[in-house]
C-alpha cells in the first residue's frame, strides 16, 4: 500500500508498505530512529510510545501495535522529533533531568512523548496520562514531580508545526484499502468479504506481533468520517463504530458520568486514544468493558451489509463464546443510546486499578419510584462466554420495594443467571460473591454512600 505521512517534520511517501507493518519496526528496522523502544510489544508498556496528530488533535499512541497504513495522512513524532531543531530540549525532558526522571532509561523515552503530548494539550491529569507507561527502577514520584514542573512553560514553538502542516496538505490519493467513507466501506467488504477490518488494531495489532497472523487483505477504518461521529438527539445518542475510547468516554461524561469513570480505566491513555467502540462490541470478547453498560442502557446495534441494514438489540449480537450475530461482509454501523435519566452505575474490578482487563465488569441501570423498582438492566463481563444480561436478577427486582430484603431475596437468581468460570484474573466462587455484592454496591451508593476506592479513604 502506498502512504504519506510526516514523520519528525519531515514528508515520507511510501510505497508497496505491507498492511502488518508496524511502526514500531519500521523505526527502528527502516529508519535507525532506535530511541522507540519495543518492551512488550502488545501495547502494555508503552516503551514505544510516539505521537500522532491529525485533524482531531495530537494523542500518544504505542507504535509497537500501530500498523503502517493507519498513519496515511497523519503527523508522527517520535522522541527524536520531541527535542528542537537545534537541539535544544523539550520542557519535560529538562524537567526529567532536573527531578531524577531516569534510571536505567529504558521507559524514558516513552514516559517523555506522553508527558509532551499532555503538555501541548494542556493535560494536567498526570496520573491518568502516565498509566500506560512502565518504569520499573525510577518509580513514578520523580517523573510525576518533572511532569508538574513542566506545565507551567510554554509549548516549544516546534511543537505546533506538524498541525500546521497537516492543515496545509492537500493530501495524498489514498488506497482502496483506506476507505473514506461507510459507502466506500460496505462496496468494499460487499467485493471483498472475508476483509480483515481494522479498527483501532488493538486487538488486531496482537494477532500480528504475538500470533504472527496474516490479516490480508485488511481495511483500514480511521478515514470513515461517518463512523467517527457522535450525534445527539432529543431521543438518542448515537455513536459511529469508529469512535475512539477516549472520545466516547468525554461524550458519556455529562450523560453517564459512571460510564465515563470505567472508560478512564480502560487500558490507557495510549489504548483509549486508539481503540474504537466497534471494535470492543465486534470481537465478541466476554470481558470487553463497552458492552455491559451499552447492554445496560439499552444500546441498539446496528450493522451494514452493502445498503443493507438492521437493527438489533446489543444484547442479541453475542450469541455465544467466540460466536456473533455478523454475516460475511457486513459491518458495525454505530450504536444508539436512547436519551434517559442517569441511573447507570459500572463497576469494574480488575487486579490492577489502572491498565487492567477487568475480571468481572457489572453495571446496573435500575429506576425507582416511590421506593419501587420499575425497571432493571444488569450486564455483565466476565460472568459468562459473553457479555450477558442477568434477567433472573431483574425479574427479581421489578415490582418490588427498592430494599435491602429485595436485594438478598434476589439472591438465589443470580445462580440462574450466571455459572462463570476460574481463569487466571479470578475464581468462579469470587465472580459470583462480588457480582452480587455489587448490586449492594449500587443500593449503598443510590443511598449515598462513598463505594469508589478513590473516595473511601482510611
Ligand atoms: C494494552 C491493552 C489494554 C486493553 N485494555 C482493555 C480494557 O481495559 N477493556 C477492554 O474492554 N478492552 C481492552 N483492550 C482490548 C481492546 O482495546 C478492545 O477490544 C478494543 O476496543 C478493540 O478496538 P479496536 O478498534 O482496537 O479493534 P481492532 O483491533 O481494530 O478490531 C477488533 C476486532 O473487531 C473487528 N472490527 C473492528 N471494527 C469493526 C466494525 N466497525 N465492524 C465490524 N468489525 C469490526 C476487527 O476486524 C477485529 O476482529 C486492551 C487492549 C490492549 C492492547
Ligand atoms: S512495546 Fe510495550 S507498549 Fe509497545
Ligand atoms: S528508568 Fe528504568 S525502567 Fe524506567
Amino acid at each position: 500500500m502506498n502512504i504519506h505521512f510526516l514523520l519528525n517534520g519531515e514528508w515520507v511517501d511510501l510505497s508497496d508498505i505491507p498492511d502488518t507493518q508496524t511502526l514500531l519496526d519500521w523505526l527502528r528496522e527502516s529508519r535507525n530512529l532506535n530511541g522507540t523502544k519495543e518492551g512488550c510489544n502488545e501495547g502494555d508498556c508503552g516503551a514505544c510510545t510516539v505521537m500522532v496528530s491529525d485533524a482531531q488533535g495530537t494523542k500518544a499512541l504505542n507504535a509497537c501495535i500501530l500498523l503502517m497504513p493507519q498513519l496515511h495522512g497523519k503527523a508522527v513524532r517520535t522522541v527524536e522529533g520531541i527535542s528542537g531543531p537545534d537541539g535544544m530540549l523539550h520542557p519535560v525532558q529538562q524537567a526529567m533531568i532536573e527531578n531524577h526522571g531516569s534510571q536505567c532509561g529504558f521507559c524514558t523515552p516513552g514516559f517523555v512523548v506522553s508527558m509532551a503530548v499532555a503538555h501541548l494539550n494542556g493535560d494536567s491529569d498526570h496520573d491518568t496520562v502516565l498509566a500506560g507507561n512502565l518504569c520499573r527502577c525510577t518509580g513514578y514520584a520523580p517523573i510525576i514531580r518533572a511532569a508538574r514542573s513542566a506545565a507551567d512553560q510554554p509549548v516549544p514553538p516546534w511543537m505546533l508545526h506538524d498541525m500546521e502542516t497537516l492543515r496545509g496538505d492537500a493530501g495524498a490519493e489514498a488506497a482502496p484499502a483506506l476507505p473514506g467513507s461507510s459507502d466506500a466501506l460496505a462496496a468494499l467488504l460487499l467485493e471483498n468479504p472475508d476483509t480483515t477490518l481494522v479498527g483501532g488494531a488493538t486487538d488486531v495489532g496482537l494477532w500480528v506481533t504475538k500470533r504472527l497472523q496474516d490479516i490480508t487483505p485488511a481495511a483500514f477504518l480511521h478515514r470513515c468520517a461517518d463512523l467517527q461521529q457522535i450525534q445527539s438527539t432529543d431521543h438518542e445518542i448515537r455513536i459511529g463504530a469508529a469512535v475512539t475510547l477516549d472520545r466516547l468516554g468525554a461524550a458519556m461524561q455529562d450523560l453517564h458520568p459512571s460510564f465515563a469513570d470505567m472508560i478512564r480505566r480502560y487500558g490507557s491513555a495510549q489504548v483509549r486514544s486508539a481503540a474504537t467502540i466497534g471494535g470492543n462490541i465486534a470481537n465478541g470478547s466476554p470481558i470487553g468493558d463497552g458492552p455491559p453498560a451499552l447492554i445496560a442502557l439499552g444500546a441498539v446495534l446496528q450493522l451494514r451489509l452493502g445498503d443493507t441494514r438492521r437493527t438489533l438489540p446489543l444484547e442479541d449480537f453475542f450469541i455465544e463464546y467466540g460466536k456473533q450475530d455478523r454475516g460475511r461482509g457486513e459491518f458495525v454501523e454505530f450504536i444508539t443510546i436512547p436519551r434517559q435519566t442517569d441511573r447507570l452505575r459500572c463497576y469494574k474490578l480488575s487486579k490492577r486499578f489502572d491498565q487492567d482487563i477487568s475480571a468481572v465488569c457489572g453495571c446496573f441501570n435500575i429506576t425507582v419510584e416511590d421506593g419501587m423498582v420499575t425497571s432493571a438492566r444488569i450486564a455483565f463481563g466476565g460472568m459468562a462466554g459473553t457479555p450477558k444480561r442477568a434477567s433472573h436478577v431483574e425479574a427479581a427486582l421489578t415490582g418490588q420495594p427498592w430494599t435491602k430484603e429485595t436485594i438478598a431475596a434476589a439472591w438465589p437468581a443470580w445462580g440462574l443467571d450466571y455459572t462463570p468460570m476460574s481463569d487466571m484474573r479470578a475464581s468462579a466462587s469470587y465472580r459470583s460473591e462480588t457480582a452480587r455484592n455489587m448490586l449492594t454496591r449500587y443500593y449503598l451508593e443510590d443511598l449515598g454512600g462513598s463505594v469508589s476506592v478513590l473516595e473511601v479513604q482510611p
